[in-house]
């Protein structure tokens, strides 16, 4: 099968200031996305992300290394032919409106009148600015505008879908909007590949992840196995009742992470789960959750710049990039 994106040491480094001084934002970054694929990449802020997704778009040139598109250098317009774009942050001209901005794009694209007005009319629908589509961009809110900027996006019935923070701006009616998007698009066989900082966004939608840190890549691979670090620990929530202490239990020995009330968090091993519900059930207590620990973003990208930052290398194991 062939690879909707690839890239091979694709490194970028501008030039700042006055004294040309060198910035390296991307470093030796060697992806390989498939057809039918959603693709997260994420990144603290300055990681990189933008950087990629403008050389893969052509609107920057790498420093060096190599990207293609469907098997065709970025370097040819043509690579791009069946790809939708939606920028970090989307600008149209304002005085338009969606309807106009769509006939716009589509005749850029050599798009049939006939196919434009039609086209417009089902995106706008999806994207749910029907009512706005004869008002001007100027006086839209900023999750209006990403939304229009994703129906733009869509415009060309494109194949590979490449959004810098899709869910930017929006609402979380907006977000859920654009999630579904985003399966229907799989479904149809489409390839996505956007960058976030949402995790939840990734959990769900994604099908693998990448992982920049200041331009360096420590991972790529599932978000489960990035989030759920080995060892096999849990959290359990559990209601008590007053005047209740851990320390009357076996819970006394496990660490307590919160207590709020009557509620009281604990972390845990696999093999302390059986012991440890028994004891709750026993004092009269019931167990509100019990879920896997997992890491935060935060704690991700904090142990991903710390511990491999200088070394330029990561310890999770990353399955096939
Ligand atoms: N035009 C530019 N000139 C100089 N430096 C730049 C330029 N654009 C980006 N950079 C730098 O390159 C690095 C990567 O920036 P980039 O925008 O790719 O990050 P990002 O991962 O998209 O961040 P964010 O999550 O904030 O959008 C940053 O250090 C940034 O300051
Ligand atoms: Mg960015």
């Amino acid at each position: 099968m062939t690879s909707a994106i690839k890239t091979s040491k694709l490194s970028k480094q501008y030039k700042k200031g006055v004294r040309q001084q060198q910035v390296s934002a991307l470093l030796d970054l060697d992806l390989e996305i498939r057809r039918g694929e959603v693709f997260g990449f994420i990144g603290s802020n300055g990681a990189g992300k933008s950087t990629t997704i403008k050389i893969l778009m052509g609107l920057i040139q790498a420093t060096n290394g190599q990207a293609w598109l469907f098997e065709r250098p970025v370097t040819d317009p043509a690579a791009r032919l069946h790809v939708g774009y939606l920028s970090e942050h989307p600008h149209f001209h304002d005085f338009l409106t969606p309807l106009e901005l769509l006939h716009l794009l589509g005749t850029m694209r050599q798009m049939e009148r006939k196919t434009i007005a039609r086209k417009s009319e089902e995106l706008l629908g999806l994207v749910s600015l029907s009512e706005a589509a004869n008002r001007k961009i100027r006086g839209f809110s900023k999750g209006m505008v990403q939304r229009l900027g994703i129906a733009a996006a869509l415009l060309g019935d494109p194949d590979l879908l490449i959004l810098d923070e899709p869910m930017s701006g929006l609402d979380p009616l907006g977000r859920h909007l654009v999630a579904t998007i985003i399966r229907d698009l799989q479904r149809q066989g489409k390839t996505i590949f956007f960058s976030t900082h949402i995790i939840h966004d990734i959990e769900t939608l994604c099908d693998r992840v990448g992982i920049l840190v200041q331009g360096h890549q420590k991972y790529v691979g599932s978000i489960q196995e990035a989030l759920y670090p080995a060892g096999n620990l849990f959290e359990i929530t559990v209601r008590m009742p007053e005047q209740w202490a851990p320390a009357q239990t076996i819970l006394g020995s496990l660490r307590l992470l919160w207590h709020k009330e009557s509620l009281y968090n604990f972390e845990l091993t696999e093999a302390e789960i059986s012991s440890a519900t028994q004891a709750v059930i026993a004092a009269g207590g019931g167990i509100v959750t019990l879920e896997p620990k997992r890491r935060s973003l935060e704690e991700l990208f904090l142990d991903l710049s710390g511990k491999f930052g200088e070394k330029g290398q990561s310890d999770l194991t990353s399955p096939a990039s």
